[in-house]
């Protein structure tokens, strides 16, 4: 067994857990059953986008019951600060060919949809016999782009979350928990 870093560790560093283990636990199981479903008799190819779906693919493929195989790219947006721009450069593509292939992106967030709406156009390009989304957590109201997103864990409000996967200033990736960060961490 391990101890995971808690709230208490956490400190004033954190505002409020908004999302615990417990309900991300219950919501990859929801969504697992829904793929295994979706894709009986397929061969599935989840691909995670690092790092932030580390978790979320690491879970999510333990919670399905079908085989799949998995595949990690790692995506950079240029543009300014933490905001995403849309002008996406590769820093790691796929090891798999996924023409012909069903494939399925799992992400951690879809903020403004920007990086996603990228990704499924480079990936949609490469003949894939289907591409969908798996999703974590969005965003609604920070949405630029329509995006159409098969499975998604949770809506969120538009607030810094961190946690499970997602960061600040690459800390904070290793809560087992969605959190809000204070302000003052961040200078907000
Ligand atoms: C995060 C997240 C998504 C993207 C969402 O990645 O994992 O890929 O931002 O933002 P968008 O919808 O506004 O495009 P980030 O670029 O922070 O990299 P990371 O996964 O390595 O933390």
């Amino acid at each position: 067994m391990y101890r995971a870093v808690n709230e208490i560790d956490m400190g004033a560093e954190l505002e409020k857990v908004l999302i615990t283990k417990a309900e991300i636990d219950a919501k990859l199981l929801e969504l697992a059953a829904e793929i295994d479903r979706d894709y009986a008799g397929k061969d599935l190819l989840i691909v995670g986008v690092l790092k932030g779906a580390v978790m979320v693919m690491a879970d999510l493929a333990r919670a399905l019951s079908s085989r799949v195989t998995m595949d990690w790219m790692a995506v950079s947006s240029y543009g300014a600060g933490t905001k995403s721009s849309g002008v996406v450069r590769i820093l790691k593509d796929l090891d798999t060919d996924i023409a012909g292939r069903d494939v399925l992106i799992v992400e951690d967030i879809i903020d403004s949809g920007l990086t996603l709406s990228w990704l499924i156009s480079n990936l949609g390009s490469r003949g894939p016999a289907s591409l969908e989304v798996c999703t974590l957590l969005r965003k609604p109201e920070a949405a630029k782009v329509e995006i159409d997103v098969k499975y998604t864990g949770f809506d969120i409000p538009n607030e810094f979350v961190v946690g499970y996967g997602l960061d600040y200033a690459e800390k904070y990736r290793n809560l087992p928990f969605v959190g809000t960060l204070a302000p003052h961490v961040y200078g907000g």
